[in-house]
């Protein structure tokens, strides 16, 4: 199992539904590792691709993007947690808003896949985020602290998972919050409960090379979570850049 104290920081490409066989050989091949060993690069590509992307990794870990909350049995179409292991597949993005809103996904769910990956030794990234209305209606901390409350499984501890806050609103819009929002939610994430004090906390939202270093460089910031800059091997290799 990865040793998550052992790492400064996190960037995981989530590249959702994008990818082929020659884009991940072109990707390789453009990517540039930090020189840093603390920072710990995940790639997240389609569950198609990931043992393609496993077998040909180097210097950077495997993450999926989703994962059934069920160990076998007749569940068609899901992919179990033992196929994951089975592809040295380490980290699994879970409930990540497109899941949660096009896919219906419920906390419960997301609590039930998370206990899942922690039993079998894999790190759950799991998401939380406010939307433009809930923003709009002053209720971004509720929203995430019942988010937190129902979706973190009480296995959980900041040696096991990872925490990724992403509003809803900044993903794939160009929008972010500001430097200022960014810390002050952060901050509420780390410090609404004893027990999520030491998490590594990765922001996603509209992270690309020009906005990365001063978002990943606040202090209760420990990563990023990217989509459409992690598309982009030379982009993406700034945003790595030490
Ligand atoms: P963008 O970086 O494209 O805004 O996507 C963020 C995201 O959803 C990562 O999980």
């Amino acid at each position: 199992m990865i040793k998550l104290s052992d790492f400064s920081s996190f960037f995981v490409a989530n590249w959702k539904l994008n990818g082929n066989f020659q884009f991940i050989d072109e990707f390789i091949n453009n990517l540039m590792l930090p020189k840093d060993p603390s920072k710990c690069v995940v790639i997240c590509p389609t569950a198609i691709h990931l043992d393609y992307i496993s077998k040909n990794k180097n210097g950077f870990y495997v993450g999926a993007q989703n994962v059934s909350e069920h160990e076998e049995g007749a569940y068609t179409g899901e992919i179990s947690v033992d196929s994951l292991s089975d592809l040295n597949v380490n980290f699994c993005i879970i409930g990540h808003s497109e899941r949660r809103q096009i896919f219906k996904e419920k906390n419960e769910e997301i609590n039930l896949k998370s206990e899942r990956l922690i039993d079998n030794g894999l790190i759950p990234i799991i998401c939380i985020g406010e939307t433009l209305e809930q923003k709009e209606k002053g209720i971004t901390k509720k929203v995430l602290e019942e988010q937190l409350m129902n979706s973190v499984p009480s296995s959980s501890n900041f040696e096991n998972t990872i925490i990724a806050y992403e509003p809803v609103w900044a993903i794939g819009t160009g929008l972010t919050p500001t430097i200022e929002d960014i810390d002050e939610t952060h901050r509420y994430i780390r410090e609404h409960n004893e027990k999520l004090n030491k998490y590594k906390i990765l922001y996603g939202g509209s992270v690309k090379a020009s906005n990365a270093k001063e978002i990943t460089g606040l202090p209760n910031v420990d990563g990023a979570l990217i989509g459409g800059a992690s598309l982009k091997p030379q982009e993406f290799s700034v945003i790595l850049a030490d």
